[in-house]
């Protein structure tokens, strides 16, 4: 349970809040690059703020203030030029620095003015990796993105999913460090739906949470489980400030407002053996729907499942009203870090998983697993085809309803069944 401020505190994050301050000073995925063609430009709302990303002609990205300087036009309905975004009301051109760099009636009416100067756009600064784009909303000096291991290889088949979910991002992230749901929410209720009534999924039976430098590690021991399993020894990754690690996939809930999170999961499939010297093109990217017809929540996939239960939180879950147990220990141990990291704020001391060194953010390895479908060792395509696990993956994607064919037929070319 929490107090009515503290639940304030951790979860609000629009205009001057704390936490948005904190959160600004990391990097976030906000959309996929493949999202973005030359030309394209496209309304983002992040940490409460209306903004504009678009690509120019030159194929230079930029993330502008949604409103022209001029007289405050719309810029999500400009065009771009081959550098920059040009405001389709009075022309006014913007380049990704946020410099105004035509105003075409005043460059012939009043040459020598210094207007330009005074009509900066707020911009924000964008990476491309991995196939998503990175944004980063804080101030200088700004920390080197990381690129995390998993993303650093090339034996297998990436993906991007994004999802608009309507509530507040931190209990989107407290499912990052909540082991025992999988049990109930993934197993056995994944069992009830399909019909079957009577077996329950093996239980927890013992959980340990630990803090490293990027997060927090669950680590689970169920009824018929070795303690030599990975699970055990290995176990999961809730990514600090705001992201999930499974060893095969990211999970990022990036703010959109106190109200809304961009929901970005970013997934490697391992390939087989024989498919060494495949090389992705590009990393494809989608927008999974999270609704079906009749307005209800999907939940049929891994992540429409999680999501069923962040939205049945309530908008801004109530933390006055809930009873942590003995299987919250890590979600505590998260609001705790955060309270204190929130206190580091106005003294200038770095933050946590902060990396400002070049050599090490260019490879940053996580803990994961070496064995099992999602680990490290490459099967061959016979041992492929009959795991449990990649057999299903390769009907459909586990993760999300609503996967693209096209994507999974280039998956399956990929993998040499197709
Ligand atoms: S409002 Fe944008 S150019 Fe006039
Ligand atoms: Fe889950």
């Amino acid at each position: 349970m929490l107090s009515e401020a503290k639940n304030k505190l951790l979860t609000e994050v629009e205009g001057d809040a704390p936490m948005g301050t904190l959160l600004r000073r990391y990097w976030h995925p906000i959309c996929g690059s493949v999202e973005m063609n030359r030309s394209d430009v496209r309304p983002v709302r992040l940490f409460g703020e209306n903004l504009v990303l678009y690509r120019d002609r030159g194929g230079t990205l930029g993330l502008v203030d949604r409103h022209c300087t001029h007289r405050r036009a719309d810029l999500s309905y400009g065009f771009t030029e081959r550098t920059g975004l040009r405001c389709s009301y009075h022309g006014w051109l913007f380049d990704e620095k946020g410099n105004c760099i035509e105003q075409p009636y005043d460059d012939i009416a009043n040459p020598g003015t210094r207007l330009k100067e005074r009509c900066r756009i707020k911009s924000y600064p964008l990476k491309e990796m991995a196939g998503l784009i990175w944004a980063y909303l804080g101030p200088s000096p700004m920390p080197e993105l990381p690129v995390w291991e998993l993303m650093t290889r090339e034996d297998g088949f990436a993906e991007i999913a994004i999802a608009e979910i309507p509530c507040n991002w931190l209990q989107c992230q407290e499912n990052s460090c909540d082991p025992v749901h999988f049990e109930w929410m993934h197993e056995n209720w994944t069992a009830r739906m399909r019909g079957e009534a009577d077996a329950f999924a093996p239980k927890h039976l013992k959980l340990a949470f630990d803090e490293f430098e990027h997060g927090f590690t669950y680590r689970r021991l169920r009824e018929g489980q070795s303690d030599a399993s990975e699970l055990w020894t290995v176990g999961r990754v809730a990514l600090w400030p705001n992201g999930f690690y499974l060893g095969d996939h990211f999970e990022w809930r990036v703010p959109i407002d106190d109200i809304s999170t961009l929901s970005v999961g970013w997934f490697h499939t391992p390939l087989p053996l024989e498919s060494n010297g495949y090389r992705q093109k590009s990393i494809p990217a989608w927008r999974a729907p999270i609704r079906d017809e009749d307005g209800r929540w999907i939940t049929s996939h891994i992540m429409n499942q999680d999501i069923v239960g962040w939205v049945g939180q309530g908008v801004i879950a109530d933390r006055t009203q809930e009873h942590l147990a003995a299987s919250d220990r890590g979600i505590a141990m998260i609001r705790s870090r955060f309270i204190e990291e929130l206190a580091k704020l106005d003294g200038g001391a770095e933050l946590k998983g902060i990396i400002r060194d070049p050599d090490v953010a260019r490879c940053v390895p996580l803990p994961t697993p070496d064995a099992g479908p999602i680990g490290k060792r490459i099967l061959s395509r016979a041992e492929y085809v009959v795991d449990k696990w990649l057999a299903k993956r390769l009907q459909d994607f586990p993760w999300h309803w609503g996967y693209p064919r096209e994507i999974l037929s280039e998956y399956r070319r990929a993998v040499g069944v197709e």
